[in-house]
């Protein structure tokens, strides 16, 4: 035996004889013997405490060796036991049927003592090799079963591994993006508010020499037509001069330099008031917002854009002059943040002239306008501008409010106007900023502000 404890067998057989000397010659050899003397005890026995071997005679009165194999086999306690069937040489026993019952094998009777060790050590090997191959195989079941719970948990663990590394990557990618839109935004808000500062500190410089002009006009012009008075009177009494004047007078046409002399103050006055426009202007234009949005005056902000705008409308080699047409509606003073709003109407303008240079550029044949339109709806105040420029087509529509996203040349456009501006009118001021646009007829935009009535 190749094992170090010692395999107890089942001998059962009827007679007693054969009993003894088989146990006599397997107890020698080792193995722990037991006996039963029929079918029955045979059941109990193993039924009790089930041996490792059977050698079960077939011939027996009562339950036969068949018929104990049969029951043998039917519980599956002992269906594994291996059966070895004994017979007698004379006796003419179906050797298939007792295999084809699940017998491993035959001796007879009289027995060859070495045969019967050699086929119980054999059949005994047999038994606990098949025994552990099936141990063995469960454990090997168990341990596929578990690797592969184990992949299929790594699996799951790398997928998820993965999916949270792809979205901390989207995180940071967005929060990248979202930085360096906000860094442009400050920038440009930054370059806003200098050039707000620049414009306030050019109006107040002109303010005084403005005012200065503006205040001595008046009796500047009330002394020139006293002193065209007095000149009048002073013919008319004297028409025979001393000869000095009169020579002095043969070299002038004193009745057209006094009339031009009114003209003149005529156009200074102009030219004052328009200063005064001006200056006002310049200074609706930079006034800097309060933390508060506070009632303001929609036209004076678009007004004053318009002047600092002005030049950029004025025709140059490739393109004609810009009209524009003002078409403002009764609009009450709006709670706003006006500063703001002018630069959104800053950045819409100054869009509308690009894009005429670039129209022209490409050889357009119309006359350039730009259409700015007011009107209050219900409790909303609507600001149109609208240009019959190139248009825009629609995969670009979709994206003139990203930040950063530009049509134009690097160094022209930083493609942040319209994203400011979207920021301005609908963060600040709870309001609506949409585009529509027909390619080769022109683009408009509106601006919807509620209309906190101041
Ligand atoms: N009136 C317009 N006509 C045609 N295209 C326009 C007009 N206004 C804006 N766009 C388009 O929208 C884009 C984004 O505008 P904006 O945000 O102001 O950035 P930028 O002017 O720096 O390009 C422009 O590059 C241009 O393609
Ligand atoms: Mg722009």
């Amino acid at each position: 035996m190749n094992t170090e404890e010692r395999a107890v067998l089942l001998i059962v057989d009827d007679n007693a004889t054969n009993l003894h000397v088989l146990s006599d010659v397997l107890d020698d050899a080792g193995f722990e013997v037991r006996v039963a003397q029929n079918g029955e005890i045979a059941l109990q026995k193993v039924e009790y405490d089930p041996p490792e071997l059977i050698l079960l005679d077939v011939m027996m009165p009562g339950l036969n060796g068949f018929d104990t194999c049969e029951r043998l086999k039917a519980n599956p306690k002992t269906a594994d036991i291996p059966i070895i069937f004994m017979t007698a040489l004379s006796e003419t026993v179906d050797k298939v049927r007792g295999l084809s019952l699940g017998a491993v094998d035959y001796i007879t009777k009289p027995f060859q003592q070495d045969e019967v060790l050699a086929r119980v050590k054999t059949h005994l090997q047999i038994s606990r090799l098949t025994k552990s191959l099936a141990e063995q195989n469960v454990q090997l079941k168990a341990e596929v079963k578990a690797r592969v719970k184990a992949e299929e948990s790594l699996k799951q663990l790398m997928e998820s591994l993965e999916r949270q590394v792809e979205e901390r990557t989207k995180e940071l990618t967005l929060a990248l993006t979202n930085l360096e839109q906000t860094q442009l935004q400050l920038v440009q808000q930054e370059k806003m508010a200098s050039l707000g500062q620049l414009v306030a500190g050019v109006a107040h410089e002109i303010n005084n020499p403005v005012n200065f002009i503006a205040t001595n006009l008046d009796p500047a012009k009330e002394y020139v037509e006293e002193l065209s008075r007095i000149i009048h009177l002073f013919l008319e009494c004297y028409p025979d001069p001393a000869i000095e004047v009169a020579e002095a007078l043969a070299f002038v046409d004193l009745d057209y330099m006094l009339a031009d002399l009114n003209k003149i103050m005529e156009a200074f006055q102009v030219g004052a008031n328009m200063l005064t426009n001006i200056s006002r202007s310049l200074r609706t234009f930079s006034r800097s917002d309060s933390a508060n949005p506070v009632p303001a005056n929609i036209h004076d902000g678009i007004d004053s854009t318009l002047l600092i705008l002005g030049h950029r409308f004025k025709s140059h080699n490739k393109r004609p002059t810009i009209r524009v047409l003002k078409e403002y509606g009764d609009l009450p003073l709006v709670k706003c943040y006006l500063g703001q709003l002018n630069q959104v109407f800053i950045n819409l303008l100054a869009n509308a002239v690009d894009a005429f240079d670039e129209f022209f550029l490409q050889g357009a044949d119309r006359a350039p306008q730009i259409e700015i339109r007011t009107r209050v709806e219900q409790d909303k105040v609507f600001i149109h501008i609208k240009d019959n420029g190139p248009g825009i087509p629609d995969r670009v529509k979709e994206r003139i409010f990203e930040p950063s996203f530009t049509t134009k040349a690097v160094g022209k456009g930083t493609g942040l106007g319209l994203s400011i501006s979207r920021k301005i009118v609908e963060e600040q001021h709870q309001g609506k900023i949409t585009c529509t646009s027909v390619v080769g007829e022109g683009t408009e935009f509106t601006i919807e502000l509620p209309l906190l009535r101041a």
